[in-house]
């Protein structure tokens, strides 16, 4: 097993809670009264050394993580572009700040809130959640967040709850890949309720201690490390729970090559390629290329979840 409870974190995947949150709120400040850039800097510098840590999670893994530049220069993101080095350029611009976030259907409590008032309330809970993630390709990211089950409990879901659909912003404005007709806008995902509480789905705002990039779907954006990446959906404004499966984006535009689950299976190939093995993004081009586990390595935490499940039918 890859997973151990007190794993080994390297300093610079850890910010100072207090501090982050902070600068956090600092860099929304900023962005909405346009303040100077310079102040930033400042904050980072005068870091304190007497906060308390995010501590990480559980869930962390052992593995050496990818350094920051990998996780922020080889993206998927086609709202700002279909090349991976595309997101890093166009999403250059993209405010995030201020932030909506709608809950809808079939809750308790329902509405529009901004999302800084969501967060504010959270700030001591968030941990490093330093997960894998696999495509074709895979990376290790120290993130930061927090169990999407404990969010989605404070609206009180009611029992015709049985999944959970997520949508990313709808701007063409603001994100230029939603000009063109490469995926039907805005993104969409969808998981099972028990798939959504499962402690191992996070919401991420954060890695390696700073805020989230643009590119990796600021503000906020989900991690499902047992799921390839495409279920991972970036930039949430809206979470809806729902009596009925939500179709899928990449389902939408492919069917027959994405399912709804997309649970990482090295036994189930991609009808245009085999989904075995898996190369690790940094280990250079001569690298080997390594096996991928069933669930991405998670199997003892998720495998419970799909008992007695076809798990070929249900790709
Ligand atoms: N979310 C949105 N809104 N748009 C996207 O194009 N791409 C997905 C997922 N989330 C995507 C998205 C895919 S295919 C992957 S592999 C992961 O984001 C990549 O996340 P990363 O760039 O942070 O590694």
């Amino acid at each position: 097993m890859l997973i151990k409870k007190t794993p080994d974190i390297l300093s610079s995947e850890i910010t100072d809670s207090r501090l982050y949150f902070g600068r956090r709120r600092f860099m929304r400040e900023a962005a909405t009264l346009a303040l100077a850039a310079s102040l930033p800097t400042r904050l980072l510098a005068d870091k304190p050394t007497w906060l308390n840590n995010i501590s990480p999670s559980d869930f962390s893994t052992s593995e050496q993580p990818n350094s920051y530049s990998d996780i922020t220069t080889y993206n998927n993101y086609y709202e700002f572009g279909t090349g991976k080095d595309q997101p890093q350029h166009q999403a250059r611009n993209f405010n995030p700040w201020p932030w909506q976030l709608k809950i809808s259907g079939e809750a308790e409590k329902t509405g529009t809130y901004n999302l800084e008032d969501i967060l504010a309330g959270r700030a001591m809970e968030e941990r490093i959640y330093r997960l894998r993630c696999v495509e074709a390709w895979s990376m290790v990211i120290p993130w930061v967040g927090f169990p999407l089950g404990e969010l989605l409990k404070e609206f009180l879901p009611t029992s015709r709850a049985k999944f959970v659909e997520f949508v990313t912003l709808n701007d063409p404005s603001r994100m230029p890949g939603q000009k063109t007709r490469v995926l039907q806008w805005p993104y969409r995902e969808g998981l099972r309720i028990d798939e959504a509480m499962h402690p191992l789905t996070i919401l991420a705002t954060g890695l390696y201690g700073e805020e989230l990039p643009n590119q990796n779907g600021a503000p906020l954006r989900l991690v499902i490390p047992w799921k390839y990446g495409f279920k991972s959906i970036k930039a949430i404004t809206e979470i809806r729970f729902r009596e009925t499966a939500p179709n899928n984006s990449w389902r939408q535009s492919q069917p027959g090559e994405y399912g709804f689950y997309a649970n990482v299976n090295p036994e189930v190939d991609h009808p245009r390629w085999s989904q075995a093995r898996e190369r690790r993004i940094g280990a250079g081009i001569f690298a080997p290329k390594q096996e991928t586990l069933m669930f991405n390595g998670y199997a003892d935490q998720v495998a419970s979840l799909y008992a007695g499940m076809d798990l070929k039918r249900n790709f």
